[in-house]
């Protein structure tokens, strides 16, 4: 059996599928196993922000995986410990602890129960369109029926409220909201960017009402929208979410915390939470993020790129819409099908609910590697 045929026999087909199989990849390019070289404008959902097979990550994680590849965190380890530090030092505000996981559901399932111990109260207010996992926690925060219905009953007191709209948030804020969960952009649900005064009367709120602002910033973190974290642009959260590119593509998660958030010994563990080879996969890319000025790429490279966007004409295009590397294109009709056409044009993007393509390159993408993006959307939207 081929590789399409074997995954297709033993795994469980949760996810809809692209007919190529990809087998290669150097900064923002993607191969497949016929050969076909693509512009990766995906970056596995927003993991590879510093490009794909990137040499200081692989000799950091080979070198570490030999000399102690996990070290549950019942022991002290220095990479991890090195690795806590930094991620204090780059955070805004005076989140200067951390909780290590594994992913980005992870991550926000143990905010919902750090919130949940620190404040005594049950409840949780997140948006419409928000995603947050699939775990049963995460999941009940995420927005969607079409996600939950099949695994009804959800997780209960999590209230939905429209994103952008500080009226409606406050009237759902009560003495029982432990936290309010926001995406400072919302990702899956359309690449729908925050509004920075709804998110300072947020951050007011939830002072005022002695209430946890947990920012998810699982695919906005490490300099995605043009500042290491997008929090920066919008307001301070108490605890922040992040996973996706924060190991350079091995798989992570991590809460950094402020002190407002405590929670008793033994509560919420994970065995290979922390573990040495994520966390020096993780030192190596923030490593690279900084020499390499991915941060300052993306602000650039994003903006040129959202001002290319906006200044081409389609009939059907409804919206341009992003902040630094992270752009949505809505249309006026269903993606899909443009997504399949750039595929086939060898561009990879994403789709962002039924509407939206997603544009989610590598940080290291190039200017070139741009032009060339734009020219293929023309010819893909003029069709
Ligand atoms: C904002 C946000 N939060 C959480 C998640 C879930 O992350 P994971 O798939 O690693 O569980 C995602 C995944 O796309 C996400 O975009």
């Amino acid at each position: 059996m081929n590789t399409k045929e074997l995954e297709q026999q033993y795994e469980l087909p949760v996810y809809p599928r692209r007919e190529i199989v990809l087998v290669s990849g150097k900064q923002a390019r993607l191969y497949d196993d016929q050969g076909n070289e693509y512009i990766d404008c995906a970056a596995n959902v927003g993991v590879s922000n510093i490009g794909h097979g990137h040499e200081t990550v692989a000799k950091a994680v080979y070198e570490q995986y030999l000399a102690l590849g996990n070290c549950y965190s019942m022991f002290y380890n220095p990479v991890r410990a090195r690795l806590a530090e930094k991620l204090a030092q780059l955070a805004p505000g005076d989140l200067n602890r951390v909780f290590f996981c594994n992913s980005g559901a992870e991550a926000n399932e143990a905010a919902l129960k750090f919130a949940r111990a620190s404040t005594g109260k049950p409840e949780i207010v997140a948006c419409m369109r928000g995603f947050h996992g699939k775990t049963m926690g995460a999941l009940a925060a995420t927005w969607g029926p079409e996600y939950q219905k099949p695994f009804a009953p959800m997780l209960p007191g999590i209230n939905h409220v429209p994103y952008n709209n500080f009226d409606k948030l406050e009237a759902a804020v009560g003495d029982r909201t432990a936290a309010v969960l926001l995406e400072p952009v919302q990702g899956e649900g359309g690449v729908r960017v925050g509004d920075r005064e709804y998110f300072q009367k947020v951050r007011r709120l939830c002072d005022d009402r002695n209430t946890l602002l947990i920012m998810d910033e699982v695919q906005t973190g490490f300099g995605r929208t043009g500042t290491m974290f997008a929090c920066e642009q919008f307001a301070a959260p108490d605890l922040l979410c992040l996973a996706k590119s924060l190991a350079g593509g091995l798989p992570m998660g991590a809460v950094l915390c402020n002190s407002r958030v405590n929670v008793p010994l033994k509560s919420h563990t994970s065995t290979f939470g922390g573990n040495p080879t994520a966390c020096a996969a993780a030192l190596a890319s923030i490593q690279v993020i900084e020499s390499e000025n991915l941060v300052s790429n993306a602000k650039t490279l994003g903006a040129y790129f959202l001002e290319q966007l906006r200044g081409m004409r389609s009939e059907k295009i409804r919206e341009v819409r992003g902040l630094g590397l992270m752009i949505g294109i809505e249309l006026k009709e269903k993606a899909g099908p443009y997504v399949q056409k750039l595929m086939e044009k060898r561009v990879i993007a994403l789709l962002a609910g039924a509407t939206v393509i997603r544009l989610l390159p590598p940080l290291v993408i190039s200017k070139e590697e741009i032009d060339t993006v734009v020219v293929t959307l023309k010819e893909v939207l003029s069709d």
